[in-house]
């Protein structure tokens, strides 16, 4: 039996009562998902939320390395996720051998990864990081220390140039960032040249070069909110766009699209949690992440000296 939305939400709501469940979601979900969410942010809002919840249930609404990231932050609560098989293709494309070995490539250099990465290969860094606090991360080192950067390759090169560092890059993308193109960019600020160009960090460097402003999800959407631009070109995945006119229902935001078959640009994988799966997933309390604890040990470390760097 299929119910309609009304009926799903206000399931939703009164099994999370009953469960004392907490619904953590990312910007990039369906706008129905951000609706129901008890808190929603970006990477690092929501490893912090996790951490400190007093819910004995966490449903994650993001991506795996989000939710495992939180399952390792509150090892004793049940993670839960609408769709197990929502990945990340910058995690995708580092797997742990490959990266063991390039660690063991370069001997003597700090390893500091993005946290869109397997909980394993966080579990081989020094120190983890978001877009929005990787600069200060990769500061917390002296000018002359060696670092690994992963896997994110355009983010590393756009830290190189703001912190005038040669940190050593992991070769991965984002499927959904990378395949922006400057031509786009520039097409849309000819036909909206009162827009300011936004752009997330995982983008290419010549998009970040004509970008007014560089930020994680939170931050764009606090830079939509805070400046006087009635317009803004927005260089990143279609989801923020909700949270934006929700705040700035005056404002216009025009999404710089994947191709030209539609004005978006979503995520394949976070966009495979629906509202549906959301419900299903708390009242079955299943697909859960489990993380064998050894394992948890290892990569929370890591994430702690993060957290310990971002306060
Ligand atoms: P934020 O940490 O900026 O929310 O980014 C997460 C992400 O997956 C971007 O593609
Ligand atoms: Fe991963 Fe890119 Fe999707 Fe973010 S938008 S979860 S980096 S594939």
């Amino acid at each position: 039996m299929t119910e309609n939305r009304p009926d799903v939400v206000s399931k939703i709501l009164k099994l999370k009562n009953e469960k004392k469940a907490v619904i953590l979601a990312h910007y990039y979900q369906t706008g129905d998902i951000q609706d129901i969410a008890d808190y929603i942010g970006d990477s690092l809002g929501l490893a912090q939320k996790a951490q400190h919840t007093d819910a004995d249930v966490i449903v994650f609404a993001g991506v795996n390395f989000m939710a495992e990231t939180a399952k390792i932050l509150n090892p004793s609560k049940k993670v839960v996720v609408p769709d197990l098989e929502a990945g990340c293709s910058l995690a995708d494309n580092c797997p742990e051998n490959d990266f063991k070995a390039f660690i063991d490539r370069h001997p003597g250099h700090v390893v500091i990864s993005y946290i869109n990465c397997s909980s394993r290969v966080k579990a081989l860094s020094d120190v983890i990081c978001t877009s929005s606090n990787a600069v200060r991360i990769v500061e917390s080192y002296p000018k002359d220390q060696k670092i690994i950067f992963a896997p994110d390759k355009n983010l590393g090169a756009y830290i190189n140039g703001k912190t005038g560092r040669n940190m050593v890059l992991w070769d991965a993308t984002c499927e959904v960032h990378d395949v922006l193109t400057i031509e786009m960019v520039i097409k849309l600020k000819q036909e909206n040249p009162d827009a300011k160009i936004i752009a997330h960090p995982e983008c290419k460097g010549v998009i970040l070069q004509m970008a007014d402003f560089i930020g994680s999800t939170t931050a764009l959407l606090d830079f939509t909110s805070r400046d006087d631009r009635r317009k803004f070109i927005v260089a990143t995945e279609s989801g923020i766009i909700h949270q934006m006119k929700k705040k700035n229902p005056e404002k216009e935001f025009i999404i710089v699209p994947a191709d030209k078959t539609c004005m978006c640009n979503d995520c394949p994988y976070m966009k495979l949690n629906t509202i549906r799966k959301l419900y299903l997933c708390l009242k079955n309390e299943q697909p859960e992440i489990i993380l064998p604890q050894a394992l948890m040990k290892k990569a929370r470390k890591p994430i702690l000296k993060m957290l310990e760097l971002s306060t």
